[in-house]
């Protein structure tokens, strides 16, 4: 395990450039297979997660090579093998292997995908599609067991618009015999990055971005260059942090449009901001303003926002209320908060107050998963003194190169080995 070390207080200027998105990128990879030649994906975050899902390319006997931030992947030759728990077990994503290869082998057999602290993170919405589909769902000994003789195009409607449901559906669909349409689909960018993806290897998506999503299934996925759409998430926890200490921080590399209810939320709690085409510039202002937020599914406030965001509300005037309705549990960053300085209370598992501002100081604090973690990176830059944030791992799942980004702009932060 790594931990970061910070030494906080200090103003930040200069320009952070944004990565492939995450959450596309970790789709992205698994839709490769579906594809019966090479393809190219560009833009790929150099993170954990996507190091793991290599691990899975190369047992299934794909071919990968990875340069800089291209990704070449050549399926042709996978075998349908069982991924091994170990590995599965290391990202949530890895259950979009069940859609790719029940596509592709019409069979899958796949460990439970873990849950984790921010929830039980359950799957019934994936396999009920899967069953639309026409496939057969069986549990044993810890394992989903799907298979289908063929898949035939279904209307599918999503209980919850579920991002990882309606990118799996789309998978497994996109070779089915007719056409499916998924109802209450999930609108977040990376559902469109993903589409988009397939469509340039010849499936026939339409409506990605919106909540009803039409495949009409096709035979052949042939080779394509594509590209990893920028990562809203990262850009949106730098613009968090801009907003407390920076000075004329360029946020570069991202598309302005995904980030608009964190803008609209920013310019609420008094932040300027100049927006470009491709950047977003943030001085802090003198004075933060206290805010409401309300995590909701794309375009709402992205729940991946709510726990930097919480740093922010430490050091807004007056009292803030998070509602965070997507996750039952994300709130573990506030007990570290608090550690540090913070005034924030749990009303329930979905609410949250904190009031502000409270001098913030550094101390050694615990990450308990990927955005909590951004939470206190922003708090130990914010707070005075030297803050040890153990379990570091978590943050780097999700923040490609956080620590040389970071001191580009003036952080006194370093990453090392961990004995705890
Ligand atoms: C994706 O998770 C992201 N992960 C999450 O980001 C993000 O918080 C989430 O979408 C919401 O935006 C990836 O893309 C890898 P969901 P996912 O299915 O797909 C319930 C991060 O920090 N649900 O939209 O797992 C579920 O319990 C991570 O980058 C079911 O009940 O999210 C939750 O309450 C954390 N049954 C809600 O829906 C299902 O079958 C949202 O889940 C599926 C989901």
């Amino acid at each position: 395990m790594h931990k970061i070390i910070i030494e906080g207080g200090k103003e930040l200027s200069g320009e952070i450039k944004i990565s492939g998105s995450k959450n596309s990128a970790v789709a992205l990879v698994p839709a490769a297979v579906l594809c019966d030649e090479e393809v190219t994906i560009a833009n790929v975050p150099n993170i954990s997660d996507i190091d793991a899902l290599d691990e899975i390319l190369n047992h299934l006997g794909a071919t990968v090579t990875r340069n800089d931030d291209m990704i070449k992947i050549d399926s042709s030759k996978i075998e349908n093998k069982v991924i091994p728990e170990v590995i599965s077990k290391k990202l949530r994503a890895s259950y979009y292997f069940m859609g790719a290869l029940l596509s592709k082998f019409k069979k899958v057999e796949m460990y439970f995908p873990g849950g984790c602290s921010i929830g039980a993170r359950p799957i019934n919405l994936h396999l009920k599609g899967f069953e639309a589909l026409g496939a057969k769902v069986q549990e044993k000994d810890n394992m989903f067991v799907i298979t289908a003789d063929n898949l035939r195009g279904a209307k599918i409607n999503l209980d919850f618009a579920s991002v990882g449901a309606t990118i799996n559906l789309m998978l497994a669909a996109v070779k089915a015999e007719g056409t499916t349409v998924i109802s209450n689909a999930a609108k977040e960018p990376h559902i469109v990055n993903v589409a988009t993806f397939l469509n340039n290897m010849g499936a026939k998506i339409s409506g990605a971005g919106t909540s009803e999503i039409k495949i009409v299934g096709v035979n052949h996925l042939h080779s394509c260059f594509h590209e990893v759409v920028p990562d809203y998430i990262e850009a949106g926890t730098y613009m968090i942090l801009a907003s407390i200490i920076g000075k004329k921080v360029t946020i570069s590399n991202i598309i302005p449009d995904h980030l608009e209810s964190l803008i609209s939320k920013l310019e609420d709690i008094g932040v300027p901001m100049e927006i470009g085409i491709d950047f977003i510039r943030i001085s802090a202002p003198d004075k933060l303003m206290a805010t409401n937020i309300k995590t909701q599914v794309y375009p709402g406030f992205p729940t991946d926002l709510q726990q930097p965001m919480a740093t922010l509300l430490t050091q807004a005037v007056g009292k803030s209320i998070i509602n965070e309705t997507i996750w039952e549990n994300r709130f573990l960053n506030l007990n570290e908060l608090n550690k540090m300085g913070a005034t924030t209370e749990l009303l329930s598992n979905s609410k949250a107050v904190i009031v502000g501002p409270t001098k913030l100081h550094g101390k050694k604090v615990k990450a308990t998963d990927l955005r909590a973690g951004a939470s206190l990176v922003i708090a130990g830059l914010v707070a005075d003194g030297k803050t040890t944030i153990e379990n570091a791992d978590y943050i780097l799942r999700g923040y490609e190169g956080i620590v040389d980004k970071l001191t580009n702009v003036g952080a006194k932060i370093k990453l090392e080995q961990s004995n705890e």
